[in-house]
């Protein structure tokens, strides 16, 4: 049988290193809600990032829902076309409306020169995205953010381990939510956590988390069950001690992509600042949406699945009415491919998935 190469593979600890944790929830019999390896995998998290509180969640999504619910957002919330779809569908499952905003043609993050011609009286918040990793423009966000009394929170999905200006990317905005999908940089299958700024905020979170309930079990919040595993959280504390040379390995990868694929005069990268990107991902932006369903077509046959992510642009999506026309998300969305990228993948094969481009256009 022909081998197949994914688009991703997740990276995981030896399993002789999970075991152990592994065996210490079979002592206990504590499976989840607040238990003692998920609490240690929130501290191990906070020092690592260097970073004040993490409430870690069952993924990445429901972190999302309930940093809206955190800081009570309402109305219309201001966001990227170019994300997953769980960036909008989260804002309409909070009772809000995603109004979406252009993106930047070389970092495919929101522009932020054009958020604040899209508020309006009823914008409770900015929910940028942090798109493979790479940080939006925080800080001008932040001035617009304080300068129109709105909140932030960050899809910081894809953006663990990411430093800007020498703190984690996490700590920007009112709250950021990261996801540790099996598909991310570090993972526990499926999970996610929330950083907040205030630690108020944090607490609240905690109880969101656990359907509303407070320390002395009073119900005092509208939540819902976002509880993470103690069987999640010991592949984390295993995943967690690797994440460094997972990064290394990746960043090289990425590297020789870029060596072997530099030349070719149809295909552009995302213009990333090296120290603040995680290489999670490996894509590729194409002069037209021709070549990339040809390269896609070609790589498919050979075994190779590359993926596109993100399309269509959601501001297209028939669910997020008025739509309207967002041409650089769009175009973007179109012409957007991700290459196999993981610790496993040989240079070999990389080699093999560039040889390939440049046959077939
Ligand atoms: C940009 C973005 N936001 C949110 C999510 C949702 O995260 P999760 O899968 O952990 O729910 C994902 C994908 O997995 C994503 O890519």
């Amino acid at each position: 049988m022909k081998k197949q190469i994914w688009v991703t593979q997740p990276t995981l600890a030896p399993l002789s290193e999970v075991i152990p944790y592994l065996e210490s929830i079979w002592e206990t019999g504590v499976m989840t809600h607040n238990g003692p390896l998920m609490q240690q995998l929130e501290s191990n998290l906070c020092s690592y990032l260097n970073v004040s509180n993490m409430v870690c969640v069952a993924n990445g999504t429901c972190a999302m829902q309930i940093a809206i619910r955190a800081l009570d957002l309402t109305g219309e919330i201001i966001t990227t076309p170019f994300t997953f779809i769980a960036t909008a569908n989260i804002i309409t499952w909070e009772r809000c409306r995603p109004v979406f905003v252009d993106i930047n043609p070389d970092t495919w993050t929101i522009d932020p020169h054009k958020i604040e011609e899209a508020i309006t009286e009823n914008t409770s918040a900015i929910l940028p995205v942090h798109v493979f990793s790479a940080p939006c423009d925080v800080e001008l966000i932040e001035k617009i953010a304080e300068k129109h009394q709105l909140k932030v929170v960050y899809d910081a999905a894809h953006a663990m381990a990411v430093k800007y200006k020498g703190h984690s990317v996490l700590s920007y905005g009112d709250i950021s939510c990261v996801s540790f999908h099996a598909t991310k940089l570090f993972n526990t299958a499926e999970g996610g956590g929330c950083v907040a700024k205030d630690p108020d905020v944090s607490e609240r979170l905690r109880r969101l988390r656990f359907f509303g309930f407070n320390d002395n079990k009073d119900i005092v919040d509208d939540g819902m069950n976002a509880k993470m595993t103690e069987v999640n959280a010991a592949l984390g504390l295993a995943n967690l001690r690797h994440i460094d040379e997972t990064i290394r390995v990746r960043k090289y990868k990425y590297n020789l992509y870029l060596q072997l694929l530099s030349e070719l005069p149809f295909l552009t990268f995302q213009k990333i600042n090296p120290e603040s990107y995680n290489y999670s991902y490996m894509p590729v932006l194409f002069d037209s949406e021709e070549i990339l369903l040809e390269v896609s077509k070609s790589l498919i046959e050979y075994g190779i699945m590359p993926r596109r992510y993100f399309y269509p642009s959601l501001s297209s999506v028939q669910l997020f009415q008025p739509l309207r026309s967002l041409p650089i998300a769009e175009r973007v969305s179109k012409c957007i491919l991700c290459l196999p990228l993981y610790t496993t993948l040989s240079d070999e094969d990389i080699e093999m998935i560039c040889e390939l481009i440049k046959k077939c256009v």
